[in-house]
């Protein structure tokens, strides 16, 4: 590292020893500055000489304990550079470059004799850091009431936000300047099955855009035995400070040194698609610790599921009161007459997969237990290995094995995570025996033991625990109502998917707004990928459930595109069955898209506006495209230049028709076939709520093409 990196300022100003320490990115344009101002750690972000990140102060509140706050100096600095390329287990591309200039600022403070270090690692698109405590013999068994971090914006920037809340992230976003947080907050906290808002807050990932164009993003990444943290806009209306999720009795977070906090992220760019291409939360967490990654495979599939979203089915087999809470003998219960989870009907769901090349298929409500799953015995309601009497599991895991096909299995806890930890170990196994190799979990309904909360330090070491147990049996964990992700899965790449997002699952509880899937990629994505549960093919719902009106809020052409935009190594084609034999040749899109990538770039990308990705295949030359766009009608514009040069591929464009709009007329599409090479251009009409799809194969037989029209 050269002079140039590193420059130490000491000067007296206002009669206070300040002293800075400057970082820089590798490529030089990010700059960081730490500095102690009246002994309070501060540090500043800087991009091309246009702050970032104004002067914000770092440290913690303990219980019973002189605060981390102030009276530091530095002890001493270290610095280094890295810049190393690993492989991730599965991503959006095969490698990944982690290159970084690091700054250690060892503090202490003078009046304990305490002291914190805190880490600084910027990358050329954006700054992590975290809190350090040695081993020693101040500060062994802390309490964190407060963390104190601060994030200082710079002027009234329009933020895509979600409200605070200990239990959910499952809202709507809200796009708004940073003043009118306030004055919005209560309308943002639509109502929903768990939730502890908490007022003046907003959820990370807080993705935002200056007056200027510069594209800000505020998360954290490697979250483990720590709360999750969310951000308290100040009475400026321009400073976040961290807040923490609190325990059941009011603290954050539980320390015993050597422990180091979660890494605080910021990424700034200028262009938007950087923001959705940062590697910076994955990078900042801990390299894979499994050996053994053969088992760990991305999965496409299907599922009796939609048909209990829309209410067309029931996870439960009987009526209340007609069997008792927990009970497990059906001989005298009264049939809801709707029990989605049949032998016969999975059966069929097995049968669609195989036709289809699907590896997998969900059945939800196959278990006893649902007759009152967040109600009063949700404490021991569930014990995860005992099927209702009309789901034959013996039967239906040879058939799908005959077929190639595997179930997919599915553990509701209803929040009771002293219930599933409890059952954890036999759950698995049993998962084993009968040949399952994944897990959707959930977490739906207030957390027990009570008092305790979905974002807390005790439940995000608990999902952990269950990701961390699952290797031991060689299983993928999906978990629903977990916290939102943080980058973890590059450690445990078991973990192939997460929700902690409102899912599609809400277009069937009254709709999601249709610019969703144009932020969801620049918020939750951030942290990793999101069963986001895609390809609903017949919008309108009462279709399913005359008693359901809801709508499907997108376009069926976008349906497809957000295979390629909401990246995930686990898709699903989320409607049934009949909705999907109606439209085959849309259905050919979800068959032939890939889950794994070599490549992944950005064509066109605005928050809250629209999204257009360009991902290639693992380990071919296939290549798909996908846009998702917001309410507006646009007309997207793409070159093919990432192609191959040289050489001729078939491109299968899956785009809205003329007249499509998700609101009057969603199921409308054409489907084209084009020669592409790296110079051909498309201009696409997207619709209202629209999006396309499409699909590049390099031509193998020429005679495939004649009659082909080039693009
Ligand atoms: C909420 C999940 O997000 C959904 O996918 C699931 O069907 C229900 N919980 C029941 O477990
Ligand atoms: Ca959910």
């Amino acid at each position: 590292m050269n002079l140039k990196t590193f420059c130490i300022i000491a000067g007296l100003i206002f009669g206070t020893m300040i002293q800075a320490q400057e970082l820089l990115s590798p490529d030089g344009n990010l700059k960081m500055t730490f500095s102690l101002e009246n002994e309070t750690p501060t540090y500043q972000l800087d991009l091309q000489g246009k702050t970032v990140i104004n002067p914000s102060k770092l440290g913690f509140e303990l219980k019973d304990a002189e605060p981390l706050t102030t009276g530091f100096t530095v002890e001493n600095t270290e610095t280094r550079t890295v810049d190393e390329t690993w492989e991730p287990v599965w991503g959006e591309t095969k490698t990944i470059r982690d290159h970084y200039n690091e700054l250690l600022v060892h503090l202490k403070q003078q009046s304990t004799d305490r002291k914190m270090s805190i880490r600084f690692r910027l990358f050329d698109d954006g700054l992590g850091f975290r809190y350090e405590f040695t081993e020693q013999p101040e500060l062994t068994y802390f309490i964190i009431t407060d963390e104190k971090t601060q994030f200082a914006m710079t002027g009234d920037h329009k933020a895509f936000w979600i409200p605070g809340d200990y239990d959910t992230q499952e809202y709507d976003y809200t796009t708004s300047k940073l003043s009118e947080i306030k004055g919005l907050w209560q309308q943002a906290v639509t109502p929903n099955a768990s939730q502890t808002p908490v007022p003046n807050t907003v959820q990370t990932a807080l993705m935002m855009k200056t007056e200027e164009g510069l594209y800000i993003n505020i998360h954290e990444a490697a979250l483990v035995e720590y709360p999750a943290m969310h951000l308290e806009l100040g009475d400026d209306n321009l400073t976040f400070e961290a807040h923490l999720t609190p325990d059941a009795v009011g603290n954050m977070a539980y320390m015993q040194a050597p422990r180091n906090t979660p890494w605080r992220t910021i990424i700034a760019s200028d262009k938007a698609g950087d923001i959705l291409l940062s590697n910076i939360t994955l990078n900042l967490n801990e390299p894979n610790v499994l050996e053994d990654t053969s088992w760990i495979k991305p999965v496409k599939y299907v599922g009796v599921w939609w048909e209990m979203i829309t209410g067309k089915s029931s996870w439960a087999y009987a009526d209340l009161p007609s069997v008792k809470l927990g009970e497990t003998d059906f001989a005298n219960a009264k049939p809801t007459g709707k029990h989605g989870a049949t032998t016969e009907h999975v059966k069929e769901y097995i049968d669609f997969a195989a036709a289809n090349g699907l590896d997998q298929v969900l059945v939800e409500g196959w278990n006893v237990g649902w007759e009152d799953w967040f109600g009063k015995s949700k404490d021991y309601v569930f014990d995860f290995v005992t099927p209702y009497p009309d789901f034959d599991l013996p039967e239906l895991r040879d058939y799908a094995k005959s077929k190639d096909v595997r179930l997919m299995m599915h553990h509701e806890t209803s929040g009771s995570i002293r219930n599933y930890e409890r059952h954890l170990d036999t759950a698995y196994q049993f998962m084993r025996d009968n040949n399952y190799n994944s897990v959707k979990s959930g977490y739906v309904g207030d957390i027990i033991p009570r008092g305790e909360h979905h974002y807390g330090q005790w439940a995000v070491n608990h999902y952990l625990y269950a990701v961390q147990q699952a290797v031991k049996y060689h299983i993928m964990v999906n978990a629903h109502e977990a916290v939102r992700p943080t980058g973890l899965r590059r450690t445990y790449p078991n973990l192939i998917g997460n929700e902690s997002a409102r899912g599609t699952e809400y277009e069937a509880f009254g709709g999601s707004h249709p610019d969703h899937t144009t932020i969801l990629p620049f918020t939750r994505l951030i942290g990793g990928p999101m069963d986001y549960t895609p390809g609903i093919f017949q919008p309108d719902v009462s279709q399913l459930n005359p008693e359901n009106n809801s709508r499907v809020r997108t376009t069926l052409a976008r349906q497809l595109a957000l295979y390629v935009t909401m990246y995930s190594p686990l898709q699903m084609a989320a409607d049934v069955i009949e909705n999907y034999e109606a439209h085959m040749d849309a259905f050919q899109f979800i068959k032939d898209v890939a889950l794994d990538w070599d490549t992944t770039l950005v064509l066109e990308a605005e928050p809250g506006d629209f999204i257009t990705y360009a991902r290639k295949q693992k380990d071919s030359d296939n290549w798909f495209v996908g846009r998702t766009n917001d309410e507006e009608k646009r007309t997207s514009s793409i070159d093919f230049s990432f192609l191959d040069t040289g050489k001729k591929y078939i491109a299968t464009i899956y785009a809205d028709a003329q007249d499509a709009s998700w609101e009057t007329n969603p199921q409308a599409y054409v489907i084209q076939k084009y020669i592409v090479t790296s110079k051909s251009k498309l201009k696409q009409e997207c619709a209202s709520g629209g999006g396309y799809a499409i699909s590049i194969f390099p031509v193998r037989d020429s005679a495939l093409t004649r009659g082909v029209k080039k693009l």
